[in-house]
């Protein structure tokens, strides 16, 4: 069996989103059996829609994801098939915005009819020990998920 292949696409200004997006990855690394990429939204390119499951992630910009994460999903609109179906967790920070960015990237990437896992993790501020706990777990979930989708 070929090692499914995580994608975690993250906008991050001043690192909090991406010490989330890093936790994330852990998490997903720590179940064994797949293989982890983490990328920066500006650095993605439709060619990346063919990884296995994904984790999306966004500070929040007036209470909306960031515009180079909305651009990675213009770029993946005219092939959208590929993430059908496909695992897809979301995370997001803010100062108190972070819960609308989350709502913000479930109804844009709602259109490719994804197979989510959530919860979504939305953190305030830098990630604590706590929130990286959780998105280690959320991480770990999602690589499970796509064992699964891969057997
Ligand atoms: C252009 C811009 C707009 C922002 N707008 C909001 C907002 O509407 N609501 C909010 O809670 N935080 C807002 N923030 C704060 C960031 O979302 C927050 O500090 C976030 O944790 C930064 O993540 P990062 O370190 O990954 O860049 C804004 C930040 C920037 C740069």
């Amino acid at each position: 069996m070929v090692e499914p292949k995580i994608l975690i696409v993250y906008a991050s200004r001043t690192g909090n989103t991406e010490k989330l997006a890093q936790a994330i990855a852990e998490g997903a690394r720590s179940a064994g059996g797949v293989g982890v990429e983490l990328k920066r939204a500006g650095d993605t390119k439709p060619i990346d829609a063919n990884a296995d499951a994904f984790a999306f992630g966004s500070y929040s910009a007036f209470e909306y994801m960031a515009g180079e994460l909305k651009t990675v999903f213009e770029d993946f609109y005219h092939v959208r098939d590929k993430l059908t179906g496909k695992p897809v967790l979301i995370f997001t920070t803010g100062k108190g915005g972070q819960v609308s960015v989350i709502e913000s990237i479930d109804k844009v990437v709602g259109v490719f009819n994804p197979d989510w896992v959530k919860p979504g993790v939305a953190v305030e501020g830098m990630p604590e020990e706590a929130d990286k706990a959780k998105a280690r777990e959320m991480g770990r979930k999602l690589a499970e998920a796509a064992k699964k989708k891969a057997k």
